[in-house]
């Protein structure tokens, strides 16, 4: 059941070790996550304004935003979570945490995908801006307060405005990309990405081709 696998989760990841009780009724990020799950079977559904209202009504109470057509993977762990904004061709992996007042937002008005991809287990501290259709790696780190507008290299951590490694710390994870120091040097990685930037900009245009075919109905 996802609500245990979040409680648990909550209990594995919060410092404050709240216990099961607490963290089922006392998490707002466990209650967002629950709720855009509906808001999301809905948008699926093409039941758009009933997705969006629904997303509306978690929105007022947990006072986080999740746009219904977010695609959210396991575990996601929104801690504190007031402000928290996630656009709507967001896509979120496995076991992220995001700290509140974190946006995944768009920079441009243009329709199709135009928020972040956040790979699995990455880490986005308070207040962080993360805006525009790219990757943010697995296992990377973003900062408090940080403004990201580029892709993060997988395991990179970045802070400030705009977001980069902080001064000498080598960016990446030398455990992935088959022990590259450099991660986003790797040959193959490069061909990943590229391929994952063509197959959301695919998406992008199924989409746009989608609402353009309902609109002429
Ligand atoms: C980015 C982060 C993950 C880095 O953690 P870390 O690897 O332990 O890094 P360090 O603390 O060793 O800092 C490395 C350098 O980055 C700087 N730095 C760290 N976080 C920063 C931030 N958010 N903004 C700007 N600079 C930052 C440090 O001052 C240090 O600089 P220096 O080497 O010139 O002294 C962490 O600082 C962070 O921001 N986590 C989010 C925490 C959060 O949002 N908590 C909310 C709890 S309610």
């Amino acid at each position: 059941m996802e609500i245990v696998e979040l409680a648990r989760t909550i209990r594995a990841r919060d410092p404050a070790r709240p216990g099961w009780a607490e963290a089922v009724f006392c998490y707002a990020g466990l209650h967002a996550v629950l709720w855009h799950r509906l808001s999301h079977a809905l948008w699926r559904l093409g039941l758009r304004g009933l997705g969006r209202f629904s997303s509306h009504l978690a929105r007022m109470l947990t006072g986080i935003e999740i746009h219904p057509g977010a695609r959210i993977g396991r575990r996601l762990f929104i801690d504190h979570g007031m402000g928290v904004v996630i656009g709507e061709t967001a896509e979120i992996g496995d076991d992220v945490l995001i700290y509140h007042g974190v946006t995944l937002g768009g920079l441009s008005g243009q329709a199709g995908k135009r928020h972040p991809t956040v790979e699995d287990q990455v880490t986005i501290g308070a207040g962080a801006q993360v805006l525009g259709p790219f990757r943010v790696g697995q296992g990377a780190r973003i900062g408090a307060n940080a403004v990201v507008v580029g892709p993060v290299a997988p395991g990179c951590t970045v802070v400030g405005i705009p977001a980069r490694p902080p001064a000498g710390q080598p960016c990446g994870d030398p455990s992935i990309g088959y022990g590259l120091t450099h991660p986003e040097e790797d040959p193959v990685a490069e061909q990943f990405t590229q391929l994952r930037a063509e197959l959301a900009t695919l998406r992008g245009e199924i989409a746009t081709l989608k609402a353009s075919q309902r609109a002429s109905v």
